[in-house]
């Protein structure tokens, strides 16, 4: 599952499609966590595609990660400035991929 402290146990290392990337980035085997208030480790999600079809504000948006082991899509927090907390996606992703931070 995604760490929830990642914020504190990984570094950002930089941008991709408008979100925070948070280490260790080693393309295309290791691929980070993408986004922070939405946050998805990449190198978990295996595009099951369930947090796309349920987000009610449309969140996530599909992003090419070819040679990827686990999956050849992902699923970026592109609008996560949109979220509205209603942690569906955290509790349909069937591999725990997900974190939401009201904070
Ligand atoms: Fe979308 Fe709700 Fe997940 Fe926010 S918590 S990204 S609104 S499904
Ligand atoms: Fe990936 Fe989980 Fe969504 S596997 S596509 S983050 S439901």
């Amino acid at each position: 599952a995604i760490d929830p402290q990642f914020e504190t146990n990984r570094e950002k290392v930089g941008e991709e499609n408008g979100v925070a990337v948070w280490g260790p980035v080693e393309p295309p085997e290791k691929l980070g966590i993408h986004g922070t208030h939405v946050a998805v480790d990449f190198d978990i999600c295996l595009a099951d595609g369930a947090c796309l079809e349920d987000c009610p504000v449309d969140v996530f948006t599909w992003v090419d990660t070819p040679d990827h082991p686990e999956s050849d899509i992902k699923a970026e927090p592109t609008h996560e400035d949109q979220c509205i907390d209603c942690m569906l996606c955290v509790d349909v992703c069937p591999v725990d991929a997900i974190d939401v931070d009201p904070g």
